[in-house]
């Protein structure tokens, strides 16, 4: 099977078992696990930031984040296609009482002037605007960048109004890549981010969220609260250093691989190559006979996994687990498929 539905699909290298085999642990809700200290001190470090807690997953990450910034009863400003919005099943009002407004953006292109407008000030009777959160790179948008100075004007207005600006950067590392920014000139941009280590990095499991001392001590508290408190998982933190000291670089590749897919299925018109950025690849079956849960079904016949996202909208994801033969064998699969459709 080729499996590009996600890239969460990937295990652990060999190497990267090894790290995790040897590594120092203790237990990390006594602060006493020397591999999670590393670990969040290294990514507090890349980022230019003063700290980092690790967390279990990318979603929990977010919202302990968003906790951080919105107060019960306040609002948080995403795009209405933003993981936080779509994704994680409605946790910031479930579990925060977070009122949620969104900006009807596609992916990373992003109006400025628009989410400027929406901020509500504090003050009786609306609901105040606390903090805006963008996604980098943008999952539903298919791996788009948010471009840098679009990032650079949001701070602007965040700084006028008050209000907290979080990324989450569950992908960070595939635009850095992409556009050779430095992690730390994304650090600069927000007061809060989460980042993950099992969506590309290659590491089983794990996030971070990453901020200022302050916020960072008041992060731990909720984690804890959510029950996120964990014991000797520097055998985690170890994965997770591992796959940032060596599986970030090698991301181009994925990204090369995704433009080469792009490329060859192009000429059946369900996707533009010159929109696909880093990993995703979105596949746009609105003008072929096949829904994308179809699709995936004829494909996963002939050994290629794919991830239906929208009825009219199939996900191909290239990650550390395919190789160029993989990928061989899927433009082959999808592109008599759709050829067959269209
Ligand atoms: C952009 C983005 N943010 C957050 C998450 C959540 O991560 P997790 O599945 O670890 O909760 C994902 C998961 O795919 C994602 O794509």
């Amino acid at each position: 099977m080729v499996d590009l539905r996600s890239d969460t699909v990937t295990r652990p290298t060999a190497q990267m078992r090894q790290a995790m085999a040897y590594a120092e642990v203790g237990d990390d809700v006594f602060g006493d696990d020397p591999t999670v200290n590393a670990l969040e001190a290294y990514v507090a470090g890349l980022f230019g930031h003063e700290a980092a807690l690790f967390a279990p997953s990318g979603s929990m990450a977010n919202q302990i984040a968003l906790q951080l910034h919105v107060p019960a009863g306040g609002e948080l400003l995403a795009g209405a296609d933003a993981h936080v919005v779509t994704y994680e099943l409605g946790a910031a009002a479930a579990l925060s009482g977070i009122s949620t407004r969104t900006w009807g953006s596609v992916g990373a292109d992003l109006d400025v002037d628009q989410i400027a407008a929406m901020i509500r000030p504090v003050g009786y009777p609306s609901v105040p605007t606390r903090a805006i959160a963008v996604e980098q790179t943008h999952n539903l948008g298919g791996g788009s960048i948010v471009p840098l100075s679009t990032l650079r004007a949001l701070r602007s207005v965040a700084d006028e109004a008050g209000v907290g600006l979080h990324c989450d950067g569950a992908r960070i590392w595939h635009a850095a890549v992409a556009d050779g920014v430095a992690l730390s000139e994304y650090g600069a941009l927000f007061d809060t981010l989460s980042v993950c280590l099992s969506k590309g990095l290659g590491a089983p499991v794990g996030s971070l969220i990453v901020g200022s001392r302050e916020r960072i001590a008041q992060a731990r508290v909720i984690r804890k609260r959510l029950g996120g408190g964990m014991r000797q998982v520097g055998i985690l933190a170890a994965a997770g250093r591992y796959a940032l000291e060596n599986h970030i670089d090698r991301l181009a590749e994925d990204h090369a691989r995704a433009l080469r897919l792009a490329e060859a299925l192009a000429p059946l018109g369900v996707v533009d190559p010159s929109r696909i950025r880093t990993n995703l690849v979105p596949l746009d079956l609105s003008k072929t006979s096949l829904d994308s849960p179809a699709l995936a079904g004829l494909a996963a016949q002939q050994g290629v996994l794919i991830a239906p996202m929208l009825p009219s909208i199939a996900r191909v994801v290239t990650h550390l687990d395919v190789d160029d033969s993989g990928l061989e064998q899927a433009i082959t699969v999808l592109g008599g498929l759709l050829a067959d459709a269209s």
